[in-house]
């Protein structure tokens, strides 16, 4: 039995709110998850009956959404949010999240590949593309069926790049907006992608309303492909002069128009500031201080195990610090998390491996009876994360290239003696926290051990002046804003 439509406000994304594990016996157990959207939610309210739509990822899930059918998930598991889980079939699951969303676009998006030998898109990956197809199609569905006379829709990021265009054939009185949380690939790499599937993602995206980004340079970069590949009309703020030079507002193709639209998520000061004072944040602050050990500064790093975070050449760097820089050796430890993430796909285990033996070689090649100098942890746990904010001296945020970079705004909402940044220009968060932080480039690994060394010294003064900057920039647009923004805008 379908469930009626009631919903005027969507959200779509392909991990949701809330994740399932299964037990022997049968039993499910609810883990709510946190990140930007679920914060972003609450600020619409309980009585507004929005509806979020998100795959079944792992076997508790599947079994949860095979349990609901064509309902909503229990409420009690999600906080009382409403929530469809798709029960997409394994099978054309994987192949569209790792195959194609987190193989493909986002190596596309983060300019990973090594391209002398990769991609190759050869008969296997055509299978996986029909795949994408059918996962986007069961989401423009469930949306369609959900939705009341013209609601508004929120669609999420590349896994779900051609629900905007699929949704607008389904139901045309619908408000579809897109919004990226990664970067956007400049044309001529964008161009690796296979002529049809190159235009089906700019096409499907430009089947919505609206189609925003995390900073300015990710919207011109998708309106630059959209010129490239399509020979679609881009529109552009004036700037001044007459030559339309600015920034790239709207994309005009096949008679429709698609506004683009810049909303920088920023961190939510008000939970993480409670968040980082509770007892289990507390406890992890003392075995840190305890594991750093007294009068040494540290260097902290947040990640997930993801190849565009850079977490080899922030290693890299570390390591020729204490090489060029005898005078930090047993004085600095460098606390890195790095978490684990889709390890479905090789080239991540691989990385993550990567990670791991050069942290070895840099204690064996430089730790002493008292001092280990890096200090990783692979088990993902916020609390400690939390407590590492809070104590850390310097922070690492170097990604090759990052929609936004979210550890880069929370440290310095959460640092207690103020916390130098050293922060990559290929971040996102760049665009707003630059004039505060160290920057680098970050594939430069001597600039980057110059950047650490600057930023060890800094002053406290400068370090607390400069954080109380960073935190104000950071936190301009929280979760509720930023969602809020996104629904006006439509
Ligand atoms: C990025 C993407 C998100 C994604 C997250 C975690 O931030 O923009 O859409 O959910 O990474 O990746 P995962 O594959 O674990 O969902």
């Amino acid at each position: 039995m379908a469930v009626p439509r009631t919903a005027p406000i969507l959200v779509a994304s392909n991990r949701g709110p809330v994740s399932y594990a299964l037990g022997e016996d049968g039993s499910l157990t609810a883990r709510r998850g946190g990140g930007g959207l679920v914060s972003g939610l609450s600020a619409i309210g309980p009585d507004a009956n929005a509806v979020w739509v998100c795959a079944a990822l792992g076997e508790g899930d599947r079994e949860a959404a095979r349990r609901a059918g064509d309902s909503h998930l229990n409420p009690g598991d999600t906080g009382g949010q409403q929530v469809r889980m798709l029960d997409i079939a394994p099978d054309v699951f994987a192949a569209a999240y790792n195959g194609v969303a987190n193989s493909v676009l986002w190596f596309v998006h983060h300019l990973l590949y090594q391209t002398p030998v990769e991609p190759v898109f050869d008969a296997e990956f055509a299978e996986q593309w029909a795949a994408y197809e059918s996962y986007n199609a069961a989401f423009a569905d469930a949306l369609a069926q959900e939705a009341v006379d013209e609601a508004v829709v929120l669609v999420q990021d590349y896994h779900l790049a051609l629900v905007p265009a699929m949704l607008r054939e389904r139901r045309p009185d619908l408000r579809i907006g897109h919004f990226s949380h990664t970067p956007w690939a400049p044309p001529d790499y964008y161009r690796l992608l296979p002529d049809d599937v190159a235009a089906a993602v700019l096409r499907g995206i430009l089947g919505g309303d609206r189609a925003a980004f995390l900073t300015e340079r990710w919207a011109n970069a998708f309106a630059d492909c959209c010129a490239a590949v399509l020979g679609a009309e881009v529109i552009r703020d004036g700037d001044g002069d007459g030559d339309g030079g600015g920034m790239a507002t709207a994309v005009r193709f096949e008679g429709r128009e698609t506004r683009l639209g810049v909303h920088g998520l920023g961190a939510d000061a008000d939970f993480l500031r409670e968040r980082s004072r509770q007892a289990d944040v507390e406890e992890r602050l003392s075995a840190l201080r305890a594991q750093i050990g007294p009068d040494r500064k540290s260097i902290v790093r947040v990640d997930r195990t993801e190849l565009s975070k850079n977490i080899v050449r922030g290693l890299l760097a570390y390591r020729r610090l204490l090489e060029t820089r005898p005078e930090w050796r047993e004085r600095v430890v460098h606390v890195a998390f790095a978490y684990p993430s889709r390890q479905d796909l090789a080239v991540y285990r691989d990385y993550t491996e990567r990670v791991r033996r050069i942290a070895d070689e840099i204690n064996e090649e430089y730790g002493t009876e008292g001092w280990t100098p890096v200090a990783l942890h692979v088990k993902d746990d916020f609390a400690r994360s939390l407590a590492a904010y809070r104590l850390a001296d310097v922070a690492l945020v170097n990604p090759i290239r990052d929609g936004m970079n979210l550890v880069a705004k929370e440290v310095p909402v959460v640092s207690e003696r103020g916390c130098a940044l050293v922060l990559s220009r290929e971040a996102g968060a760049y665009a707003e926290l630059g004039e505060d932080a160290l920057v680098v480039n970050p594939y430069d690994v001597e600039g980057t051990v110059r950047a650490l060394h600057e930023a060890l010294r800094m002053s406290d003064g400068e370090r607390a002046d400069r954080t109380k900057r960073l935190a104000a920039a950071a936190t301009a647009l929280p979760p509720q804003a930023w969602f809020l923004a996104q629904l006006r805008a439509l």
